[in-house]
């Protein structure tokens, strides 16, 4: 069984996965890790993201492990997980340029597929749903007002001890959308097939328990 949660930066998919994943003891992949792990890779290495040759050099020799454990999803790098380096705004940022390159969404399709052949999971991000499982079983799509989502980055980002502006986490949300929704590969936006939830006014709890109920509704 795949279930895809895919949505905008902010609208609680990481949150609402992990909790679906505790629920129905299945594991949850978060690919917005997976690109935010190139990204670092990147720029540990000082990796000019503009040539191309680079980036495929940087791929092959990307020494990055993604693994499940229970309801945890870690991104390893020789045998540590990678945790804060992932999450600050300088790596999402750059997680964001890198996501429009065609060989990085190759690659990590590839691995997103990879995993789902082991068994049951959950995957969330931007085009799980449209184009990495077109075929998934049950898909859902986020939507959360562009405030509530600073303000849930802000808090996210504070609990894992970094500081941040509310303007400019704002600001960057609204640059990553633009991003996101108009590269020319995998845009973000909600399959055909796709049952939309309003996260704005609802706890990450409520999100889950509508996702349980449509799922059992829906065969
Ligand atoms: O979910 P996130 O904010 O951690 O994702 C970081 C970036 O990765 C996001 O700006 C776009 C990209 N991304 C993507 O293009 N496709 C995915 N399936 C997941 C993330």
């Amino acid at each position: 069984m795949i279930i895809t949660i895919d949505g905008p930066a902010g609208s609680g998919k990481s949150t609402v996965a992990r909790k679906l994943s505790e629920r129905l003891g299945i594991p949850y992949i978060e690919t917005g890790a997976m690109y935010r792990a190139v990204a670092w890779w990147c720029k540990k290495n000082n990796i000019d993201i503009e040539k191309r040759e680079n980036i495929i050099n940087a791929l092959s020799n990307m020494n990055v492990r993604f693994l499940t454990a229970g309801a945890s999803f870690i991104v390893m790098h020789d045998g540590v997980p990678l945790n804060d380096e992932l999450y600050n705004p300088e790596v999402g940022d750059l997680a964001s340029r890198i996501a429009q390159i065609p060989e990085v969404r190759k690659f990590l399709t590839y691995r997103q597929r990879t995993l789902a052949s082991y068994g049951s999971c959950i995957f969330e991000g931007r085009d799980m749903g449209t184009v990495v499982f077109p075929e998934a079983d049950y898909k859902f799509y986020l939507v959360t007002s562009l405030e509530e989502r600073a303000k849930r980055r802000v808090r996210q980002l504070e609990e894992k001890g970094i500081k941040v502006s509310f303007e400019e986490t704002l600001e960057s949300i609204k640059k990553r959308d633009y991003q996101d929704e108009n590269r020319e590969i995998a845009p973000l936006k909600p399959a055909p097939d796709a049952t939309i939830i309003d996260t704005t006014n609802i706890s990450a709890d409520e999100v889950v328990e509508t996702i349980l109920t449509s799922m059992s509704g829906a065969h």
